[in-house]
């Protein structure tokens, strides 16, 4: 098993021969050097959340009354951070979740952001993918990528990669992204189902940017046939009605009447991505669902929410073990994460963190990321006497409402 708390051993090591860490290992130091270096208008994107940001905050503040209990006299030499996901077996609980505009986010493509060329490729995609390789820890891919999901895929290496769709309204488009996707080798499709409109967020509508309409992060939907053939002339000919094409066609609203459709398009697992009630959950099961993604987007959907980690408990206890549970939400640190899994999560995703880990250093600065946060999750796991999570569940975490 990978002793994921080494990472501070090397860390201590290189500073004897004078070397510092490039990047900060910490959540609060990583966002203030990537609100000085980043575009700002790629900033707010990234940043912002819907409304006054509340429950996007409360993701965040909530893992704070949640606390674990240390167990002594175990031997804990050895931690096993590993999982089992859809017949996969994954060297830790992480995964990296879905950023659309990952595409834009690292350095190399500062120069023409904002200023009317955002329709040049830059290659967030495919430096997230590299990151993912490095560490092991799955992508999940978006559909909303400035690279074709073939060639995210690729970039993963041997590392296991999930596809997230946004369905489609036209029914050969979807079918089309979920058929190249499972061509090209996922392991599940993640449906996104709180998206088919776009959240009230006032930073990005403050500054008038919506990077998809300015045809940023398009190309899974321009490179596919399907897609291709709702269009008078190709998206190289003709941006502006392939943007708006797009535009027209972008958010199926998802009932429970298409889950059998959904079920139809893959052989690969289904998960249900935004899943918060137990109610939902225990429904998605029943109607196929292959995993239950508690999430609520990190609060850049809805505003005036509970925080998610607040309500993944009830998901996890409807679930009972029969698929598997992801999170996502406000996961900023190696403990958020074993609170996580404490609370019923069997993978977690990192969000924000990794796109500032992008924005700051590329393929290397988001492997950074992901290394702090397992690293400390590992050593949390050895001091707190938890070799496994089946000793972190057993423990749970208490509610200490601070
Ligand atoms: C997202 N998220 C997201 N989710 C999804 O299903 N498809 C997507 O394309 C995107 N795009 C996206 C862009 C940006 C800039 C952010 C910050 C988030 C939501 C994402 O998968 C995840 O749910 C949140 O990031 C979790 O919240 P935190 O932990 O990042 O605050």
């Amino acid at each position: 098993m990978p002793h994921y708390g080494d990472f501070q051993t090397l860390i201590y090591g290189a500073g004897l021969s004078g070397v510092q860490p490039t990047l900060p290992v910490d959540f609060a130091t990583l966002k203030a050097r990537a609100e000085a270096a980043m575009p700002p208008a790629v900033l707010n994107y990234v940043q912002g959340g819907c409304g006054d940001e509340f429950t996007q905050d409360e993701n965040a503040r909530a893992f704070h009354h949640w606390g674990m209990v240390p167990r002594m006299m175990v031997d804990c030499t050895e931690r096993d951070l590993s999982i089992d996901l859809y017949g996969r077996k994954l060297a830790s609980p992480l995964f990296m979740a879905p950023i659309g505009v990952t595409g834009i986010v690292t350095q190399d493509q500062h120069a023409g952001h904002g200023r009317g060329a955002p329709h040049i490729l830059q290659h967030g995609d495919l430096a997230a993918a590299r990151a993912s390789a490095m560490t092991g820890v799955p992508l999940c891919a978006s559909t909303l990528s400035n690279d074709p999901l073939e060639d995210v895929k690729r970039a993963c290496g041997d590392t296991p990669a999930l596809f997230q769709l946004y369905t489609p309204r036209d029914k050969d488009v979807a079918a089309s992204l979920v058929g190249r996707a499972e061509a090209a080798g996922y392991d599940a499709i993640v449906v996104t189902l709180d998206t088919w409109v776009t959240g009230w967020r006032p930073r990005d509508l403050n500054v008038s940017n919506f990077p998809q309409l300015r045809g940023a992060v398009l190309t899974n939907y321009f490179v596919d046939p399907a897609f291709r053939k709702l269009l008078a002339k190709a998206p190289e000919e003709d941006l502006r009605t392939a943007i708006g094409t797009w535009g027209a066609t972008f958010g199926k609203v998802l009932t429970w009447d298409d889950l059998p459709w959904l079920k139809s398009l893959t052989k690969l697992p289904i998960v249900l991505k935004g899943i918060c009630h137990p109610d939902d959950a225990r429904r998605a099961i029943d109607g196929g669902a292959d995993g239950i993604y508690v999430s609520n987007h990190g609060g850049r959907q809805a505003n005036g929410g509970i925080a998610a980690i607040d309500m993944l408990p009830g998901v996890a206890e409807a679930v009972k073990g029969r698929v598997p549970v992801l999170f996502d939400s406000g996961i900023r640190s190696g403990s958020d994460v074993v609170k996580a899994i404490a609370l019923g999560a069997d993978a977690v995703g990192i969000g924000r963190p990794y796109a500032y880990g992008l924005a700051l250093g590329g393929a290397e600065g988001a492997a950074h990321v992901l290394k702090s946060i397992l690293a400390e999750a590992d050593l949390l796991m050895a001091v707190n006497g938890y070799p496994t999570f089946a000793a972190v569940r057993a423990e749970g975490a208490r509610r200490t409402d601070r």
